[in-house]
């Protein structure tokens, strides 16, 4: 199908209104070819924006994209969340911060709650900013802290001191330095975080975590319900549900992070959740912020097999030729417009594409550009080792696919000098 053919599908569709045009959307193999990635400022009816008041309709335009074709769809937020303060020391890292554990509920009755656990700066004088990001293995490897509780889900067996896919005492502190809580308090910023499997284990099954408990008994999985990633981010929302009511947390300086497949979790929740003041996915790649039309690094087919579960049954679909999707990644990151967004990458970890990240980075800027922001400040990505902290940040670094101290030194950087605008 050509465009303009599309446009005619599209503006059939439109004037039912676009809370109608899931339904009314081409199959994945009706849709045309497109080369680059699609420009965030051109509605699918192939008009071009003109006026900084259309964006919110290209916006939701671009949100029912993603979820009809590529992350699924997820249930509207709860009306409240309910929370219990599990524990609570307000003398950690020799008194200069609070840890808090907090369980909070979403409902409905019998959906696996979100186990956050948090630290936050004392004698800040004001309420500190957050960063945000889910985890792989628990709470319990992120400190050396025999207090803070093992989770009770499902775990992976690959996660440390993992037996029989539940956790044990043996992996406590293994996993420390992931999220680095003591430089960021030393730095202003608290951290909070919780395991991605309390929402949805990381498994090939929709029966399990948040998915049977937010639909009708009998029903099975659609090809546009939300997948495993779009779950874990609407998970981050609930957490951002609670610490908006967090008196310690300043609610205007939420910094939604996450490392690999958490970092597109973050992406995506960034892009869907307004709250997000700015977004930071780390080495997140494929089916995050690299493009999936690049032939560098992981490609849909690869990523669709290994992890069937984490997008749409829709998605699979695009497969063979990822060029038929109406959107790409640069239209997620002009989701979060005008909010700054980080990418952070390393060389050796040319399976998460990091030039490519660059071009979707770009391309972005284009949105940011319309809204009266400076997006990305730069043509060309940057030397190895030296951060781009311009309001579209990037960064790329010696090294392979983790986590270490100099990232966090970035990531705070680059906060610093976007809240202090
Ligand atoms: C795999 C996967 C990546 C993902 C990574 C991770 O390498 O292919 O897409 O980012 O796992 O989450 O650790």
């Amino acid at each position: 199908m050509k465009r303009a053919t599309l446009a005619l599908v599209v503006l059939a569709a439109c004037a039912a209104g676009w809370s109608a045009v899931a339904e009314e959307l081409p199959e994945a193999d009706k849709l045309p070819v497109i080369e680059e990635m699609p420009d965030p400022l051109v509605m699918l009816d192939g008009q071009r924006l003109t006026e900084q008041d259309q964006w919110p309709a290209r916006r939701d335009q671009l949100r029912q994209l993603f979820e009809h074709y590529m992350y699924g769809k997820a249930p509207p937020a709860p009306e409240s969340v309910r929370f219990k303060v599990r524990s609570e020391d307000p003398k950690y890292f020799d008194g200069k911060a609070t840890k808090r554990e907090v369980t909070v509920h979403y409902g409905p009755e019998g959906a696996p709650p979100i186990n956050l656990l948090m630290v936050v700066p004392n004698d800040l004088g004001k309420s500190a900013p957050v960063v945000l990001g889910l985890n792989f293995c628990g709470n319990h490897t992120l400190l050396d802290d025999e207090t803070i509780a093992l989770p009770t889900v499902w775990m992976p067996n690959r996660c440390p001191g993992c037996e029989g896919n539940k956790a044990t005492d043996k992996g406590r502190g293994a996993r420390v330095g992931r999220f680095d809580f003591e430089y960021a308090v030393e730095r202003g910023y608290s951290v909070a975080t919780f395991y991605h499997g309390d929402i949805d284990p990381d498994v090939n099954d929709f029966n399990n975590g948040v998915h049977p408990h937010f639909r009708e008994k009998e029903a099975r999985q659609g090809p546009h319900d939300w997948a495993c990633i779009a779950a874990w981010a609407w998970g981050l929302s609930r957490a951002i549900d609670y610490l908006e009511k967090d008196e310690s947390i300043d609610n205007e300086r939420i910094i939604v992070y996450g490392h690999s497949r958490n970092g597109k979790t973050a992406l995506l929740c960034g892009a869907f959740d307004e709250r997000v003041a700015i977004v930071i996915p780390h080495q997140a790649g494929c089916g995050g912020s690299s493009p999936s039309r690049s032939p560098v690094g992981e490609q849909l087919k690869d990523i669709n097999s290994r992890f069937p579960h984490w997008f749409c049954g829709e998605f699979h679909k695009f497969n063979d030729d990822p060029r038929r999707l109406p959107i790409d990644q640069n239209c997620l990151i002009a989701m979060c417009a005008p909010r700054p967004v980080l990418l952070t990458n390393a060389k050796d970890d040319q399976w998460a594409d990091p030039s490519g990240q660059f071009d979707a980075l770009k391309s972005a800027g284009k949105a940011y550009r319309f809204l009266g922001s400076p997006g990305l400040e730069a043509e060309k990505q940057p030397p190895l080792g030296q951060p781009l902290l311009s309001h579209l940040g990037y960064y790329i670094r010696a090294g392979k696919h983790s986590v270490t101290r100099d990232d966090w030194k970035v990531f705070l950087d680059f906060a610093d000098k976007r809240f202090a605008k």
